[in-house]
């Protein structure tokens, strides 16, 4: 994942820029660079494709002498990893230099503007535009003050960015941005720094400002000044923080699992970017795992899985049939091993699995190709036992999941799987994704989807008070939103102890109707789409039994929400994507239950991250 560090004072900039870059080598990277404003009033930027060592190559061969500069790690989201792509990126002028986590969601008619009075581009990212813009705004308004110039561009654009900014004739001086992805100042004697994770900052400070959305900072060696984007002025005091370094990994959270659910929006924009241009809609084959022609040719799907990676395969089988016409059969990996599992040539065999590691699906995969069937693997971990078995992978790019409770290899799983189907759908002939279809749209949109839905925390905060105390729980849903259902009863039972069954809505009256009564919440997914009529139908036969009904419905429901207890307006979404997002509030209603009954949260009893045992 992105990474970032920036730093201005009276030492060498260099050095501290690539010790703050290895401290987030853990999150995953396939370029890093940095940019370092020398006393000539040059900036130098320095950049490489692959490990760190490759940069630091380069640096040691020619370092870049100055005391202010900003570095960064970047996992590729647009375009490849290549140097072009890697941060830090140049204005036309090459005064201004920038870097970025996150994703600008207008980038391109911003781009298109831009390209239109001339300016070069020399990436295929996003990143690049914030750069050019700035430097272009730059020459229309000589005279303006820099900072105004950098506050006037951020505020058109959209999307989510973690950002800072460094100009060459501003020397002394860093911009800092945030809006989505976090952001910390560090702060130290006569110099500050900036990182995209404490882990990068606490070798020199712990004397922390935790900078929230909507702000923006001028940062100079003694001084820090926060505001609004529209200039009006914010307090943030710093606060000195007591962490080792374990705990300063989990970048201000208290918990791994809280810290990967607010992952999200970032995370699902990594595992699109490797597989998928949303420009012009054309999926890259290596990245995803498996042929056109194969995908083609197959007559059925059969998805191996445990735990929370079986109910993203039900999600699965969903869009698979929906999009592509492909029949999806769905199996808990321990029971297709030691079933007739009846796959060959002609049936794509699909393992799903975080760790890549779980022993189950090591042996379903294993079996299905002794059947001679393809086989492909949606793995979160790369050279995993999974990742080296099948023919192919569709890697999510989840980052390091430290939490047992699964939840942003879940949605990356989703993300993937919807991926699939649509390029399915164009192997098989059913269409192909033109630039501007509503699919592509959501996908540029869901990173701002998930941020709204991670919104709704103090709500669900509130609502975990009444939850915490009851005995069990029963989740409902249909169509794809039942997976999703299966999925928020696992989290709970998972970490909070207590009983929670998912359920088909429509299922309900014949069997779990008799357990309803005023003691039994019934957490109801009434999304607004085809099934929704019938859902609300049977959400009234729990209300009719006094069943105490939290649902979480679109904006601007008019019918559940006036009998439901309690009532979670969800973000809506391409009905391909609605599961990524429906699924943030049952986590987060998982989480502060298992808060509040003081459990375990990360590492709850009796269950491991990674099952390698049958
Ligand atoms: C364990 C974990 C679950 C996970 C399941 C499958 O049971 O506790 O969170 O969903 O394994 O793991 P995998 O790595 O194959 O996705």
């Amino acid at each position: 994942m992105c990474g970032i560090v920036g730093y201005v004072g009276p030492r060498e900039a260099t050095p501290i820029l690539v010790d703050g870059l290895r401290r987030l080598e853990y999150r995953g990277y396939d370029s890093a660079g940095i940019a370092v404003l020398g006393a000539d009033g040059l900036v130098r930027v320095t950049r490489s494709e692959g490990k760190l060592g490759n940069l630091t190559a380069r640096i040691e061969a020619e370092p870049p002498s100055g005391r202010t500069g900003i570095g960064h790690t970047r996992w590729a989201t647009h375009g490849r990893p290549s140097e072009e792509n890697a941060h830090p990126h140049r204005d036309a002028s090459g005064r201004v230099v920038v870097i970025h986590n996150g994703i600008i969601e207008n980038f391109l008619p911003l781009k298109r503007e831009l390209l239109a009075r001339g300016v070069p581009f020399t990436s295929e990212t996003d990143s690049e535009v914030i750069a050019q813009a700035i430097g272009a705004a730059c020459a229309d308004a000589p005279e303006a003050p820099f900072g105004e110039v950098v506050r006037t561009v951020l505020s058109r654009m959209t999307g989510m960015y973690a950002v800072v900014v460094l100009s060459a004739d501003e020397p002394g001086v860093l911009y800092v941005a945030k809006n989505g992805p976090p952001i910390v100042l560090g702060l130290g004697a006569d110099e500050n720094l900036v990182a995209s994770d404490a882990t990068a900052l606490l070798s020199h400070t712990r004397d922390l400002v935790f900078l929230e959305d909507g702000d923006f900072v001028r940062l100079t060696a003694a001084s820090v000044a926060v505001t609004a984007l529209d200039g009006a002025p914010r307090s943030r005091p710093a606060r000195r923080v007591p962490w080792d370094a374990v705990a300063a990994e989990k970048g201000g959270y208290p918990h791994f699992m809280a810290k990967e659910i607010a992952e999200q929006p970032t995370v699902v924009v990594e595992t699109v970017g490797h597989k998928l241009s949303l420009e012009t809609g054309h999926f890259s084959e290596d990245a995803m795992g498996v042929s056109p022609k194969l995908l083609a040719d197959v007559d059925r799907v059969v998805v191996v899985a445990c735990g929370t990676s079986w109910h993203a395969g039900l999600v699965g089988k969903f869009l698979l049939e929906e999009v592509a016409r492909v029949p999806v059969e769905v199996d808990y990996s321990a029971e297709f091993r030691y079933r007739k599992n009846l796959v060959g040539p002609r049936t794509l065999v699909v393992g799903i699995s975080q760790s890549g590691e779980t022993a189950d699906t090591v042996a379903a995969l294993t079996d299905a190709k002794r059947a001679g069937a393809p086989t492909v693997g949606v793995v979160n971990v790369p050279g995993s036992a999974i990742a080296r078995l099948v023919d192919g992978v569709l890697a999510t790019h989840a980052g390091p999941e430290i939490g047992v409770a699964s939840t942003k290899a879940f949605t990356t799983q989703l993300v993937a799987l919807a991926l699939l189907a649509y390029y399915a759908r164009e192997a098989r002939g059913l269409g192909r994704l033109e630039p501007g279809d509503p699919f592509l749209e959501g996908l540029a949109h869901l990173p701002v989807a998930l941020q709204q839905a991670l919104a709704l925390e103090p709500a669900i905060e509130k609502l975990s008070r009444a939850l915490a105390h009851a005995r069990d729980v029963l989740y409902l849903g249909r169509g794809a939103h039942y997976p999703v259902a299966l999925e928020g009863a696992l989290k709970l039972k998972e970490i909070s102890y207590i009983h929670a069954e998912g359920y088909p809505a429509g299922e309900m009256k014949h069997g779990p109707i008799a357990l309803i009564d005023g003691e039994l919440p019934v957490v109801a997914l009434a999304p607004r789409d085809a099934l929704y009529d019938k859902v609300a139908s049977n959400l009234r036969e729990v209300k009719a039994r006094e069943g105490r009904l939290v649902a979480l419905v679109s904006p601007g429901d008019e019918d559940v929400s006036t009998f439901a207890d309690e009532t979670l307006v969800v973000p809506e979404i391409h009905p391909a994507l609605q599961p990524v997002v429906s699924v943030v509030p049952l986590q987060l209603l998982a989480y502060h239950v298992a808060r509040r009954r003081g459990c375990d949260v990360d590492q709850p009893r009796n269950l491991a991250k990674s099952v390698t045992v049958e």
